[in-house]
């Protein structure tokens, strides 16, 4: 396996794979690598012949009170989980390399991005998405692979890959859990036993709202409803948001069907986790 820190180098690397006729998947990550990325590397693995995994703490995605700062940071450690799970290159570059003096260009999707997180976090995915496409534009990827667990940012990539017609295939990977249900995040290991504890209600919620949906409840309101008083009985349990929109659109619903996610952002003391289902996925 090899690391490329250079853009210079990752294009040049790229670009003779692609002339050898060789198949790129990219698998853009922040590094601090869980089983929830590396199920995303196993994936890219078995689509393509090789697979790049971006780790890139982007600044331009995190709010100026958000923990852009204590990020963890192991690049030692992500390269040998990445390689185990199947990686060819590891491209880390800098952030001086990556936003040079004088770069004032953004990429922003409307609409999809002013609901859900997009609206508790102004900015973010004009940052989410300008440093992906910058990073489709250096490794030019036949198959880029997002996970589900970032359901807003999937949809917002897959409108911004579509209107830009930047020519890759998005892949959406199922979230990958915690044997309690609690979904991998590198912001799970800031949680105090307790909080630990009570976070599992999150997907508790939303196993509740689909088993609703499968018992014959169809109404949103009621729905959401329950799942916030059951968050809200924890002690360290703060709703940001429970909304049902189109999985695909995100715009609201009122009604559960199938390809509506249910999504949800909370904090659970001071750490904010997301999660989401798609009814019938
Ligand atoms: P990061 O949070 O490191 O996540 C990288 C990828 O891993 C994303 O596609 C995310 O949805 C996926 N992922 C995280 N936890 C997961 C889980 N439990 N199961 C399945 N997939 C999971 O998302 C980002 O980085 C950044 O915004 C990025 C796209 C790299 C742009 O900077």
């Amino acid at each position: 396996m090899e690391t490329i820190t250079s853009i210079v180098e990752m294009k040049r690397a790229a670009g003779s794979l692609r002339r050898e006729g060789r198949t790129i998947a990219l698998v853009p990550t922040m590094g601090a690598l869980h089983e929830g990325h590396l199920s995303l590397i196993r994936e890219a693995d078995a689509r393509a012949d090789i697979v790049v995994v971006s780790v890139f703490v982007n600044p331009t995605q995190f709010g100026p009170l958000e923990d852009f700062d204590t990020y963890k940071r192991d690049l030692e450690r992500d390269i040998s989980l990445a390689q185990e799970a199947g990686c060819d290159i590891i491209f880390a570059p800098g952030v001086d390399d990556m936003y040079p003096e004088g770069s004032a260009t953004r990429v922003c999707v409307s609409g999809l991005t002013e609901k859900l997180c997009g609206a508790f976090r102004p900015g973010h995915f004009d940052g989410v998405c300008t440093v992906v496409a910058k990073l489709l534009n250096i490794v030019r990827p036949h198959l880029a692979v997002f996970g589900q667990k970032d359901g807003q940012q999937a949809a917002v990539v897959e409108r911004m890959v579509s209107d830009l017609d930047m020519g890759v295939e998005i892949l959406r990977s199922k979230t990958v859990r915690e044997s309690d249900g609690l979904a991998m995040s590198s912001r799970n290991a800031n949680l105090s036993e307790i909080e630990r504890r009570e976070a599992t209600v999150l997907y508790r919620s939303l196993e509740h709202a689909v088993s609703r949906y499968g018992a014959g409840e169809r109404s949103v309101e009621r729905v959401v409803s329950e799942m916030r008083d059951m968050i809200d009985a924890g002690e360290t349990t703060e709703i940001q948001y429970v909304a049902a929109v189109d999985a695909k659109t995100l715009e609201d619903v009122d009604e559960l069907k199938r390809g509506v996610m249910l999504a949800l952002a909370v904090f659970v003391g001071k750490t904010r986790l997301i999660d989401n289902v798609i009814i019938g996925a």
